[in-house]
């Protein structure tokens, strides 16, 4: 067996940012050179929320594999390919679906998020109810629910939803990887993957699905301007392929330390933006640290430096996006061709778990 497969996807939910390329991408880059590597634009996965609003979703896609392109994946060193054109992977999820406890999934962290926030907005300045159940147990979660009404609960998840981690665990243990490159937020379902597919080896007495182990990166939480963690749905992300002027007023409107109220002010570089920036593309120049402790180095002077830093790469970027976002016969070859290398090791797979399952094989 292979000893060193990886599996990691993307949903095409909007723009990539730089939370995506620190905390994951760049990783991709790098362990293409090691690594035996599949990833994918999990587009399955984006319809598990945004199943209403998929005019763009097609587009989505394809301008991600621009992003991955240009940010340095090279379709000769590894697969790339759209989650939806392996029918494999949503045949396998429907067996994995059966062996996998409804608790599993009502106790997912990102389900009772959502849960909660539904939850919030319902009862917004009430107290009681809202407080008195927590939905910590699948038991809580089931009564929470209980207290919803069916639109709420139509509007908050689908079936699809809910299994979400089943549908990622397919995604990993379909390829028998045994690393998946992630941001810390998608450890708790790794865990689920993980047992997904020892409960599958065990009911089964069979030695097939491979318990997959998070990679993670250098930099797991990459802030955005606010000093939140970026997000696309926090709205404080600098875009791959923005412009750079655009980036340049964003970056000198970057979360500084509120008490360094004039540039000779001693600041403190813990948790300013400015500062996890620099430190991001210039590892090595902790000077910046001293000088802003000391108040030799005021904000402006050191976003101004920082934007200095991070110009050429942006620029050369933007050029190089370009170039891949013109080459539609490029991409759709990409596309193809990822697209039958994955079919080829999900279907190897797929027949495994079916026989083992005792299903009559064709
Ligand atoms: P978003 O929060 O903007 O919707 P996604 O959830 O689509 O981003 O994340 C895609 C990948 O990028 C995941 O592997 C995730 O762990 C990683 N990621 C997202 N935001 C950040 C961040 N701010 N710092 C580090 N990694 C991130
Ligand atoms: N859940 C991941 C995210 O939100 C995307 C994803 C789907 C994924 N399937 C995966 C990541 C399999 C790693 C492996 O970012």
């Amino acid at each position: 067996m292979d000893k060193n497969i990886v599996v990691s996807g993307i949903r095409p939910t909007g723009k990539m940012h730089l939370g995506n390329y620190f905390g994951a991408l760049k990783n991709f880059v790098a362990l293409q050179e090691t690594h035996k590597c599949y990833f994918f634009i999990a587009d399955l996965h984006a319809l598990t929320t945004a199943y209403d609003k998929t005019q763009t979703l097609a587009q989505d896609s394809r301008n991600m594999l621009i992003d991955w392109l240009t940010a340095g994946l090279d379709p000769k060193k590894c697969t790339m390919f759209i989650q939806s054109h392996v029918p494999q992977i949503s045949e396998l999820t429907t067996l994995l679906g059966m062996l996998t406890p409804l608790g599993w999934l009502l106790r997912n962290p990102t389900y009772k998020e959502q849960l909660n926030e539904i939850f919030k907005k319902k009862y917004a300045g009430q107290t009681g109810e809202a407080e008195a159940v927590n939905p910590t147990t699948p038991t809580a979660a089931a009564e929470k629910m209980a207290l919803l009404t069916e639109k709420e609960i139509s509007e908050m998840s689908s079936f699809g939803f809910l299994g979400y981690p089943v549908l990622m665990a397919t995604d990993i243990l379909i390829h028998k990887a045994q690393y998946v490159p992630v941001g810390q937020d998608q450890i708790a379902h790794l865990e689920i993957s993980r047992d997904i597919a020892r409960r599958f080896n065990d009911m089964f007495k069979a030695d097939i699905l491979v318990e997959p182990k998070p990679l993670l990166t250098a930099i797991p939480k990459v802030p955005g301007l606010d000093g939140r963690k970026m997000s696309k749905s926090y709205g404080n992300t600098i875009e791959l392929g923005e412009d750079v002027e655009s980036v340049r007023k964003k970056v000198m409107a970057m979360f500084t330390d509120p008490n360094k109220k004039r540039a000779s002010d001693p600041g403190n570089p813990d948790g300013c933006t400015a500062f996890a920036f620099h430190k991001i593309y210039n590892p090595q120049a902790c000077a910046r640290y001293e000088e802003c402790k000391s108040g030799a180095l005021g904000c402006v002077a050191c976003k101004k430096q920082l934007f200095e830093l991070m110009e050429p790469e942006l620029k050369a970027f933007n050029e190089r996006r370009q170039v891949y976002s013109q080459d539609n016969a490029l991409l759709d070859k990409i596309i193809k061709e990822g697209a039958q290398a994955a079919e080829a090791s999900a279907a190897a797979t797929l027949k495994e778990v079916q026989k083992t399952m005792n299903l009559c094989v064709k």
